[in-house]
């Protein structure tokens, strides 16, 4: 059987299930691997868009010095003019700008926001209360045009953050439905999380384990996606195989990258095997069987099957359709 045709099959009846239960389930473009270029460096950014990678992010933050803030903005608004560059697949077209606290983001989303051409996404970093939300939402409103639209991606990566992340996404859900902004993910931050509590890292990572949970938990409980911690290590590609699957066996959906040669380890490690699509189209198939004659819960091969399952399944086969 190709992918393609075990992709295919159960969406409608599984959606209709879906609609009929009040759970939405939100379609996102693929963020495996979220990959920081510094927006003020002409030879990385060209560099970056020939690399096969899902999202790119043209970084004004903590990749650019501040003597080069201004650069790494001017830089980046040329690029906007001129367009999203071609690449054989589509990809996530994203900006980091400067957090509401530096006094920078004004100026940076006045740049981005006036473009000739908007980027698909902005990435915010440390935002910690619903009022730098107002803030974001009220210069998207003010500048781009009324059928124009931007993605928001959020960065956790402070204590006050991590406790306020439940009202943080319901007001980001709640201002989208005035504004010109859709919330799609979560990520993170995890060395500013570590400096901001005073955690010293150790190679396994156990200090952040409940921030981590946590974050993925909230980010599932609303349907976004979940963007897990950078590996800074970056020339130990074993170190980050084994942190990616960590993270995607956490629920994560993808994971933060500082450079090229981390791309395709992160993308493997969240992308489902072959195994993983044959035991979600046998579920999703015998799912729709199973409704056909009025069964909730249903036995597969000795297993038990219902909902939860059913909908884990259903999540291998969107991400398999959309890369
Ligand atoms: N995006 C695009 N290209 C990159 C890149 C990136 N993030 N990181 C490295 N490259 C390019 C280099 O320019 C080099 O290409 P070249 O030989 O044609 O010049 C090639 O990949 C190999 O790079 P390498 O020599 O191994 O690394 P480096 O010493 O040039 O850079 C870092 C190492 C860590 C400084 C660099 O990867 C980087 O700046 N990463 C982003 C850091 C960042 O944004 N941090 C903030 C977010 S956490
Ligand atoms: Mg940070």
């Amino acid at each position: 059987m190709t992918l393609r045709s075990l992709t295919r099959f159960s969406v409608p009846l599984f959606n209709r299930f879906l609609l009929h239960n009040k759970t939405s389930v939100r379609c996102y473009k693929p963020r495996r691997a979220l990959m920081y270029v510094p927006g003020d460096d002409t030879r990385k950014l060209s560099k970056a868009f020939k690399v096969d990678v899902d999202c790119i992010v043209m970084d004004c933050e903590d990749g650019v010095a501040m003597s080069r803030k201004e650069t790494a903005r001017n830089t980046i608004r040329k690029l906007l003019d001129n367009g999203k560059p071609l690449k054989p697949r589509d990809y996530d077209w994203a900006i980091r700008v400067n957090s509401v606290h530096s006094g920078l983001l004004e100026e940076d989303l006045r740049q981005v926001l006036t473009a000739e051409f908007l980027p698909d996404t902005i990435l915010l970093p440390k935002i910690t209360t619903v009022d730098h939300l107002k803030y974001f939402s009220d210069q998207v409103n003010n500048s781009i045009k009324d059928e124009e639209q931007i993605n928001l991606v959020m960065y956790i990566e402070d204590a006050l953050a991590m406790i306020n992340l439940v009202d943080l996404c319901k007001s980001a859900f709640e201002l989208s439905k005035t504004s010109k902004f859709k919330l799609t993910s979560l990520i993170f931050g995890s060395d500013d999380f570590c400096a901001s509590i005073g955690i010293s890292r150790s190679e396994n990572a156990s200090e952040i384990l409940y921030a981590r949970q946590k974050l993925v938990v909230v980010a599932k409980a609303y349907g976004l996606q979940a963007i897990d911690m950078v590996y800074i290590q970056y020339k130990d590609l074993e170190g980050l195989k084994r942190q990616s699957d960590e993270g995607a066996r956490m629920g994560y959906t993808g994971k933060q990258v500082i450079h090229p040669n981390q791309v395709p380890i992160v993308q493997e490690a969240f992308l489902p095997s072959q195994k993983q699509i044959e035991w979600a189209s046998a579920i999703l198939n015998a799912f729709e069987e199973q409704q056909k004659i009025g069964k909730g819960a249903f036995n597969l091969e000795g297993t038990m099957i219902d909902m939860p399952t059913v909908k884990q399944a259903q999540n291998i086969m969107n991400l398999m359709r959309s890369v």
